[in-house]
């Protein structure tokens, strides 16, 4: 029997398949007519065990603008987790209901368990402060659909880079194209985590570490800001303190690049002032938009429709 094709780390697929993805959520954006009816007959079940707006959402809007149907949970509460069930019988179950999975669990590692009990492919929408792989392709495409390009690129991440699982992510992603240089920008509470920038050093890929966005802004390409992430800290004081930490207003945006691309997976607390919005550099709505399309694409590879 073949195995299911899975996206549980978003180094998965090689560069190859990417570019697949890719070039079909470009055709979904160009042709959305041709699309509707593909995954017709199909059902992608969303288990959600933590809060989401953007990426349950934009999962269920991929799979019925592709023509298929979605059931599932929006809360932990809601299911039988709530009673005691396993995740390994949760995920037994829901393959017998639906032909695809995508779930979002706090738990790190939760997705590779998930897989050694899923029969239909799943996909990881985040687990705990680990991995994020389906923002990341929505990351990549944003940057893919503005500057034509991965490689070459100063990438800035800015805010909690600790517990940020998008920044893992698309570091761990980023990190294969030629002359990408990271610059993180964090608290040193809140720094890379250690086995990331270990990779990289293994890898021979530039980094540096500041704390000053001011002090690095006018060189970078892309940056990603990230919202500190309240829900993972062990007590509220640490929380409230580094709350703030960075905050992008147009001041700051006066030193940056002129095409510069600003980011954010959203959802935003502070981090970013509202007066930005309307900044030509601010991609991050485009980003939402690109989440669906991309979101479309992986549906589809992963059903082989
Ligand atoms: N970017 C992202 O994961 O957003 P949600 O938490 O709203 O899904």
């Amino acid at each position: 029997m073949l195995k299911n094709r899975n996206l549980v780390d978003p180094m998965d697929f090689t560069e190859e398949e990417l570019d697949e993805v890719f070039s079909l959520a470009e055709s979904i954006i160009d042709h959305p007519e041709a699309y509707v009816h593909k995954c017709e007959g199909k059902i992608l079940a969303t288990l959600f065990f933590e809060p989401s707006t953007r990426t349950r959402l934009s999962f269920e809007s991929a799979m019925l603008r592709l023509g298929g149907r979605v059931l599932g949970f929006s809360e932990a509460d809601s299911s039988s987790a709530a009673k005691g069930e396993s995740l390994a019988d949760t995920i037994r179950t829901v393959s017998q209901y639906s032909d695809i999975i995508a779930m979002r669990h706090p738990r790190e590692g939760s997705a590779t368990l998930a897989t050694q009990h899923a029969s239909v492919p799943f996909i990881n929408a985040g687990d705990g402060g680990h991995h994020h792989p389906t923002q990341t392709l929505t990351d990549l495409l944003t940057i893919r659909r503005i500057k034509h390009r991965f490689d070459h690129l100063n990438i800035g991440l800015c805010g909690d880079l600790k517990f940020g699982r998008t920044t893992h992510s698309l570091t761990k992603a980023m990190a294969r194209y030629a002359n990408v240089h990271f610059t993180f920008i964090s608290p040193e509470e809140l720094r890379v985590p250690e086995y990331i920038r270990y990779n990289l050093s293994q890898k021979d890929v530039p980094y540096q570490e500041v704390e000053r966005l001011e002090s690095v802004i006018g060189n970078l390409d892309v940056l990603y800001m990230t919202r500190v992430q309240k829900e993972r800290f062990f007590n509220e004081e640490d929380y409230v303190r580094l709350k703030d930490s960075y905050i992008l207003d147009r001041e700051k945006l006066r030193h940056a690049k002129d095409d510069l691309t600003v980011l954010h997976p959203l959802p935003r607390v502070n981090e970013i002032a509202v007066e930005v919005d309307d900044d030509p550099r601010a991609c991050y709505f485009e980003q939402v938009r690109y989440g669906v399309f991309a979101r479309m694409a992986l549906i589809m590879k992963l059903l082989g429709v």
